[in-house]
């Protein structure tokens, strides 16, 4: 499927999604919004794909927020909806069975860092640069940013970002806990798909398990550890189990079919 917004291709069952508005830092307008949304349901049916990188195209930004010229003439209603919309399309990547990760390959600010930290990990190259600068707008995050930032880096470091709107680089992103590795622009996307190269040898369906009972931790309507438990349990129904468990005890490598 074609996107106008967006480059995607796919190596070794790793798809790789370019936001690809360069001249605009990449910002999140509807047709992005739009094709993002196809993008995520095409990665959980289309079974070629076993995960997922998010990055920007050009050198300067990952994502540098929502397209603010979309922001005129949006009233109280609108807004909502508008954020009702975005914060659907990341709680979409953030449940997605299949892994996606960010490479964050410049400014990732405002939505650009929501739609970072929706990702299941970040990996970053070291020019780039995180932030929530909405109260430079007179507005906070939409998103999500509210909430993921607190998640992932605490309630004390995440207020002082999101009052001040600073910017912070990548050393301190990983300082913080916000992205897993920093690495030169040249490695970026290859330091990414050598994880996912790895991943993508584990049995798909405890990648899927151990993403929903992680995400269970910060949903207030679930019992992280009853999920666990769950999906513990449900591990024990699949073929994947019973070979890796084969494999194991007869000193193979398994192989996983998601079964
Ligand atoms: N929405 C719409 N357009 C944006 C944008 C955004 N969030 N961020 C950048 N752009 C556009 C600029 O308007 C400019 O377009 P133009 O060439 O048609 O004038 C182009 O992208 C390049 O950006 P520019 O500001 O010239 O680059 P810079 O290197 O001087 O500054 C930033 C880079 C990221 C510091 C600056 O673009 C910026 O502050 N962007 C807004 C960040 C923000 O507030 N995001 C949260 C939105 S809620």
């Amino acid at each position: 499927m074609s996107h106008s917004t967006l480059l995607t291709s796919l190596e070794n069952g790793i798809f790789t999604i370019t936001i690809n508005r360069p001249d605009k830092l990449n910002a999140l307008n509807k047709d992005v919004f739009a094709d993002l949304d196809n993008v995520i349901d095409e990665i959980q049916n289309n079974p070629s794909i076993k995960s997922a990188i998010i990055t920007g195209a050009g050198n300067k930004a990952f994502v540098a927020g929502a397209d603010i010229t979309e922001f005129n003439g949006l009233d109280k209603a609108g807004a909502m909806a508008l954020a009702t919309k975005g914060q659907d399309i990341f709680f979409k990547i953030e449940r997605s069975a299949k892994p996606i990760i960010a490479a964050v390959n410049g400014f990732a600010l405002g939505g650009g860092c929501e739609l970072a930290m929706a990702c299941h990990f970040r990996v970053a190259s070291d020019n780039a640069k995180f932030g929530q600068p909405e109260v430079n707008l007179g507005l906070i995050p939409g998103y999500g940013g509210t909430q993921r930032l607190t998640q992932l880096i605490g309630k004390g470091r995440s207020i002082e970002l999101l009052i001040s709107g600073s910017m912070i680089d990548a050393a301190t992103a990983l300082q913080y806990g916000l992205v897993n590795y920093v690495v030169s622009p040249d490695e970026l996307l290859p330091k990414a798909k050598a994880i996912l190269t790895l991943v993508n040898t584990k049995a798909p369906l405890a990648i899927a398990a151990c993403i929903q009972a992680a995400n269970a931790v910060y949903d207030s309507t679930s019992n992280g550890y009853a999920t666990e438990i769950n999906a513990f349990g449900n591990c024990f129904a699949t073929e994947d189990m019973k070979e890796g468990t084969s494999a194991f005890l007869e000193k193979r490598k398994a192989l996983f079919t998601g079964k």
